[in-house]
């Protein structure tokens, strides 16, 4: 996204603090935010959601992307993530190849609350080059 939409990685923010505020981390104790922008325009939050039998917790993009479809919408434009720190959480690899399922591409936002000289913008095609894509599974072609 270009300069020109400074405001929608606002709204981002906004809601991706907002929703970090409601994250269930007594584990970690290591509170994420993530807010996707759809193509239509809506923001779909999610936070990370632990659980005492550790390996079913879920990270905060993934539970961003299920309200997203929940919400039927399938077409994510841009992430915004928030973590604290030291440094911006890059989103897992379960989280990336959850996104990639729906976007070949797309500018992902990575912050540390409170610290916005620690923000860096990255994308997905950079944090999950050559990605295993639902047109993976296309039949060949005999
Ligand atoms: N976490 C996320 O929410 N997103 C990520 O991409 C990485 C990790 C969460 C999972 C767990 O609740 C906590 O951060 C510590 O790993």
């Amino acid at each position: 996204m270009s300069k020109a939409t400074d405001v929608v990685w606002e709204a981002l923010e906004e809601a991706a603090l907002e929703v970090q505020a409601r994250a269930y981390c007594p584990y970690s104790e290591y509170p994420v935010g993530a807010a996707i922008l759809g193509r239509s325009g809506r923001i779909y939050a999610g936070c990370n959601v632990e659980n005492a039998a550790y390996g079913h917790s879920i990270c905060a993009e993934r539970s961003a992307i299920m309200q997203m479809v929940a919400a039927g919408e399938r077409e994510p434009i841009a992430v915004l993530v928030v973590t604290r720190g030291p440094k911006a959480g890059s989103p897992c690899g379960a989280c990336r190849q959850m996104l990639v399922e729906f976007a070949e591409d797309l500018p992902i936002r990575l912050m540390v609350n409170g610290e916005p000289e620690r923000t860096r913008t990255t994308s997905l095609a950079e944090l999950l080059p050559d990605a295993f894509r639902p047109d993976s599974l296309l039949p060949k072609k005999s």
